[in-house]
């Protein structure tokens, strides 16, 4: 059997309403969405149109409503706690706007952060990976600093870092340069954007900022809890155009 472009992750009927019956807030309303693997697939849409929502969901992060998700061919949708957080851990990495970065810490530590709470041991070649991305996104003579010692530019490809370092198949970022000034943001992007072709990663990048979406292979533009358009991305200034209806 030969398939041409294989779903990193699927969604099917997705469904995320908050409140209570009385009020309710419908965040998402039966999204179905494919992610191509290998590719970087950017979620657009105004503030309040359910990305975040969305993202907690195909990460597992939170139970939808209805509906189900599949990472790769395995459903996730209904999988007891402990087995979700190990195949996040396995198979999933993840930037915030925040970086999320532990102060005590030392960025190499933070980086390995992950091993040590799986409880997994740092092998050869994961040492050697590790070495591998460190040195690719420029961090090697800072490896040693806390994160309050480095620039936020910085301080997000630690985190870049530390979402590579488990090899995980998807990468979900959210907003990650939407604390960065503009070569920061650049940095970062190109980062994200090589994932796919030298780490042969999937990315699925949220973000309102069509500087940021024209890293992107895919387009997903959504407004209130749908998705709206959905197209091959393109320069800054097409998305911009295209995406104003939607960001109204
Ligand atoms: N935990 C929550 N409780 C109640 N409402 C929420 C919660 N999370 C998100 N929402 C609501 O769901 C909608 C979508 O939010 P969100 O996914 O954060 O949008 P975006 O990331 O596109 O800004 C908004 O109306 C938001 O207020
Ligand atoms: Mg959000």
């Amino acid at each position: 059997m030969t398939s041409v472009s294989r779903a990193a992750v699927t969604a099917r009927g997705l469904t995320k309403t908050f409140g209570d019956d009385a009020s309710p807030v419908h965040a998402l309303r039966q999204v179905d969405l494919e992610i191509a693997e290998g590719q970087v697939t950017a979620i657009m849409g105004p503030s309040g149109s359910g990305k975040s929502t969305l993202l907690q969901m195909l990460a597992g992060l939170d139970v939808p409503t209805a509906g189900r998700v599949w990472l790769g061919e395995q459903q996730i949708t209904g999988l007891p706690d402990e087995q979700l957080t190990i195949l996040r851990r396995e198979r999933m990495g993840f930037v915030f706007q925040s970086f999320n970065l532990l102060p005590a810490l030392s960025a190499i530590e933070n980086i390995r952060l992950p091993f040590l709470l799986a409880g997994s041991r740092i092998d050869a070649e994961t040492t050697h990976w590790i070495d591998l991305v460190v040195e690719r996104l420029g961090l090697g003579d800072r490896v040693d600093h806390r994160p309050q010692q480095l620039s936020g530019g910085q301080q997000q490809r630690v985190a870049i870092a530390r979402a590579l370092a488990t090899r995980p198949a998807v990468i979900f970022a959210d907003e990650p340069t939407g604390a960065l000034d503009s070569v920061s943001s650049s940095e970062v992007l190109s980062l994200l954007r090589s994932a796919p072709t030298e780490y042969g990663q999937t990315v699925v990048l949220i973000t309102h900022d069509p500087g940021a979406a024209s890293y992107a292979h895919r387009v997903v533009l959504m407004n209130d809890g749908v998705i709206v358009d959905d197209w091959a991305g393109g320069t800054t200034e097409q998305i911009a155009r295209r995406t104003v209806g939607g960001a109204s």
